[in-house]
Formats: structure tokens, C-alpha cells, sequence
């Protein structure tokens, strides 16, 4: 037998680590639009990873390409080491999808919609049934398995879409705004339900999401993508401890900031990122001192009344603000994705 050289046997082994490695991958659509421009991004076995990014970033292009559903361009990208393009059969046997849009029938029950899938999935007979109540009972959902979707709520329909992704147990699982437009308490059942499978399991999670506050809480490790590229991966600890510098909070009476007032404050010195809330003014700075008198002096100017000035804790949204250059929370984009769903479940 053909002995491995040392030096290769350590890279395999990294290599093995790794649930999701991608190397520059590109995604031009229909020869123009570049949805991903060089994407290279490593996640680790048993993580579960958040891709956080606003609105057309390229976060559902990339989930495509890891779950074999379309080619890169250009690049390459191993998901639980097999090619996403030669290998796919073997990625479609471990690799649980649960797609943006909504992807159960809402006129047949729950436990109708699982058969389906069982079915797709090649679950031979005998086991259907066992898998099926299985899989419903560890999202929560035994009681209602008989009842048409069309009855369920919003958070339910996710959960069965869930349920349906964890038939074949897979040994990743990606989820494609998987809380979108559901109420707190629906996100947290959500959560909660996934959380227990993952420990269960050790299956790896890869998501995507514009809620901070679920990368935040439930992810291990987080990518941001900006303009079909991550611009940085990390801890959420790692991320938020990388924005350094002082974050000023100014508060603020009503209206008035425009964009070019907002240029203007970016170029103040000292200022490297400048957000604005409904009615709060952040500012992020290499030195608050060095920065407050010049952002006064132009608010001053413009006829802007601040009531109040106090320092704070970097959070995701900086994190975000330092390095993509502006806010992620898009509450218009989330309303219309929660919009989408609702029609496709009443239709
Ligand atoms: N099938 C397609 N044909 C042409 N362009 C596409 C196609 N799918 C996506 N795009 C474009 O590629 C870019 C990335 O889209 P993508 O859906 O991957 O972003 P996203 O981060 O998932 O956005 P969202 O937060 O809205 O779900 C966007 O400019 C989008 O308009
Ligand atoms: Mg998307």
C-alpha cells in the first residue's frame, strides 16, 4: 500500500475538518449579473454558522451552489469533502435544504407532506412511518401531523419544513432565512427545536439571515457577506471585539439627517462608520473624544437638536456598519419576504 506523505496527510486532515470549504467562487446569471464575485469561506464541522448579509448579497446563490441545485462559474466548493459539481450525488444523501421560499403543499396535511418527501428521498417503506412520526414529534408538531397546513401558523409550516429536511438525518443542514416573518415567539421555538436536533445529532448548521439578534444567539461562528463577498468571518466575540475604537449613541430629535449630511459626518475626523436609527445617530470612531466635537459642530450647523450623547457597547450591527459600510436590518426587505410566504400559503 502507498503511504501518504506526511505533509499531505495533515492537509487531508484539515480538509476533513471542514464542512463547508469554498474557494473562489464566482456566480455570473446570464452572463451579467455577478452575484458572487470570489467567494472563499471555511466552516467547521459541527458549527453552526451563520451567512449574514443584506438583501441581494448573494447568500441564497451560495446556499444553491453548496446544495448542488446550480454550478460556480467559477471556483470550487467541497461541502462534507465532496465536490459540489463531481460529487453531488454524495452531497444530496447527507445535505438537508430548506429553501427561502415555502416549500410544503399547504391543501394536504403534515403527515401527507412528509410522506412526499420520504418518498423523494428513496426511505424505504417499512421505515417511512417510524422516520416520519420521528421526525414530527422532535419539531413539536405530532398533534397537528393530521390536520391540513393550511390551518398551521406560520411558524408551524417552517417547522414541518424542517421536519421534512431532517428525514434523511442529515449531517448538514442548510436553512435559507429559516425564522423569516415569524413572531419572537415562533423564532424562539424554532431555535429551540433545531437546537435540540443539533445536540442530538452533531449535525453542522449553515444558515442564512438578516436577524442579528439569531446570529447573535445561535450561532457559533459568522460569515458577513457584502456584495458577493465575505468581508469577514469570525466569533460573534471575535467580530464585535474587532470593531475597537468607542461607539457613540446620539440622540436625536426627529427627521432632518439626510444622505449628504450623513457624507459628511462619515468624513469627520476620527469616524470610521455612521448609522441612523429612527431617532439615534451611531457613531463609530477610532477616539470618541477626538470625534464628538467635529460630529456636534455639524449637526450644530445643520440645525439639529441632540439630546442626548452616551457611549456603547459595540454590537452586530457595528460589526456590520465597520465592514460592509452600512446597516443590515432591512425591515421593508423582511416584511416583503413574510409577505411572499403568506400568499404562497394561502394560494
Ligand atoms: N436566477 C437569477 N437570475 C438572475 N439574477 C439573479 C438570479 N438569482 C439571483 N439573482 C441576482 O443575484 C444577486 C444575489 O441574489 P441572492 O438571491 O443570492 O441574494 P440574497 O442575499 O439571498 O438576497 P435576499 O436577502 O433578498 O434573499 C441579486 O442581485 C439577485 O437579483
Ligand atoms: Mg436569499
Amino acid at each position: 500500500m502507498k503511504h501518504l506523505p506526511i505533509l499531505d496527510a495533515c492537509a487531508l486532515s484539515i480538509f476533513m475538518q471542514s464542512a463547508v470549504d469554498a474557494r473562489g467562487i464566482v456566480k455570473v446569471y446570464e452572463g451579467k449579473v455577478r452575484a458572487l464575485a470570489g467567494v472563499d469561506l471555511q466552516v467547521g464541522s459541527e458549527n453552526v454558522f451563520a451567512l449574514l448579509g443584506p438583501n441581494g448579497s448573494g447568500k441564497t446563490t451560495l446556499m444553491r451552489i453548496l446544495t448542488t441545485q446550480m454550478p460556480p462559474t467559477e471556483g470550487r466548493a467541497l461541502v462534507m469533502g465532496h465536490d459540489t459539481v463531481r460529487g453531488g450525488a454524495g452531497i444530496r444523501r447527507i445535505v438537508g435544504y430548506v429553501p427561502q421560499e415555502m416549500s410544503v403543499w399547504t391543501d394536504i396535511t403534515g403527515y401527507e407532506n412528509m410522506l412526499i418527501y420520504a418518498k423523494i428521498y428513496g426511505i424505504p417503506c417499512e421505515s417511512r412511518r417510524r422516520l416520519i412520526n420521528e421526525a414530527l414529534d422532535g419539531i413539536g408538531l405530532s398533534e397537528v401531523a393530521d390536520k391540513l397546513v393550511r390551518s398551521y401558523s406560520g411558524g408551524m409550516i417552517r417547522r414541518l419544513e424542517i421536519a421534512s429536511a431532517l428525514l434523511i438525518s442529515p449531517k448538514i443542514l442548510f436553512l435559507d432565512e429559516p425564522t423569516i416573518g415569524l413572531d419572537p415567539m415562533a423564532r424562539k421555538v424554532v431555535w429551540e427545536k433545531l437546537s435540540s436536533f443539533k445536540r442530538e445529532f452533531g449535525t453542522t448548521v449553515f444558515f442564512n439571515t438578516h436577524y442579528m439578534d439569531e446570529a447573535d444567539l445561535y450561532a457559533d461562528e459568522i460569515g458577513i457577506i457584502s456584495r458577493g463577498r465575505i468581508i469577514r468571518t469570525g466569533t460573534v466575540a471575535e467580530l464585535k471585539r474587532s470593531v475597537g475604537g468607542d461607539v457613540l449613541l446620539l440622540e436625536l430629535e426627529p427627521g432632518g439627517i439626510g444622505s449628504p449630511l450623513l457624507e459628511r459626518l462619515r468624513a469627520v475626523e476620527s469616524v470610521k462608520g455612521v448609522a441612523l436609527g429612527e431617532s439615534e445617530l451611531r457613531v463609530i470612531a477610532d477616539d470618541a473624544e477626538t470625534a464628538l466635537p467635529g460630529v456636534m459642530r455639524l449637526l450644530d450647523g445643520s440645525g439639529i437638536l441632540v439630546r442626548k450623547v452616551s457611549m456603547s457597547a459595540p454590537t452586530l450591527d457595528d460589526v456590520f456598519l465597520k465592514y460592509a459600510g452600512t446597516r443590515l436590518e432591512s425591515n421593508s426587505r423582511i416584511a416583503d419576504i413574510a409577505k411572499v410566504r403568506q400568499t404562497i400559503r394561502r394560494g
